[in-house]
């Protein structure tokens, strides 16, 4: 009810897309998505980041777009507000090109239709924030990032110990094979050694 009232608000021009990220975060972000040419992002919802990854990677980057976009109530299947505005506010760049992939981040890679883009050089995992959430994602991508590649953390630190924080606090802060380069709000960024 509350999305569909959005979705009615979002395209009569009296509201915008939502996102849970700051402004310090969505700048960071696009620092670091700038000129990559292999890209993913695990959760997209209404597409505010995905759609700023699009305007600032390469022009002939490719962006995986990976969302499950849950839209079943009491097993009807419904309209998908959160999906419809994401491929709108995605189509409001023309750089580059977006796969779209509807699945959990976890399954992503495996899919045929991601293998011509992997390894990415940057990734953004803000999808499931449960600790065994984070911990699938992490398990299925992190050797899809390619030496030097980024990878973004959402809800990862300065969250009173949320599933995904405990898991990057834990376990992805203790991998070898990469390095933070940066901390802002709840965003935590690393390094794919070379
Ligand atoms: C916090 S929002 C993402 C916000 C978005 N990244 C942004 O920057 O505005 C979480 C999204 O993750 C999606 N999601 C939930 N579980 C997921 C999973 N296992 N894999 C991928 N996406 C998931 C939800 O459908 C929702 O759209």
């Amino acid at each position: 009810m509350l999305n569909s009232f959005h979705y009615v608000r979002y395209r009569l021009g009296l509201a915008s897309p939502s996102t849970q990220t700051s402004e310090r975060e969505r700048s960071c972000l696009r620092r670091h998505a700038a000129g990559k040419r292999r890209l993913a992002e695990i959760g997209v919802w209404h597409g505010v980041n995905t759609r700023a990854f699009r305007e600032a990677m390469a022009p002939d980057g490719v962006l995986l777009a990976v969302d499950p976009f849950p839209r079943r109530f009491f097993g009807i299947r419904g309209f998908g507000w959160a999906r419809r505005i994401a491929h709108r506010e995605v189509a409001r760049s023309g750089n580059g090109r977006v796969v779209w992939l509807e699945c959990r981040g976890e399954e992503a890679p495996r899919l045929p239709a991601a293998q011509p883009f992997l390894p990415v050089d940057f990734i953004f995992i803000d999808g499931d924030h449960s600790y065994a959430g984070l911990q699938g994602d992490w398990q299925a991508w992190k050797d899809r990032v390619a030496p030097g590649g980024i990878v973004a953390l959402h809800d990862s630190r300065q969250r009173d110990g949320c599933g995904s924080e405990r898991f990057t606090q834990d376990v992805i802060l203790a991998d070898p094979d990469f390095v933070r380069v940066d901390e802002i709000d709840s965003l935590t960024v690393l390094r794919r050694k070379t």
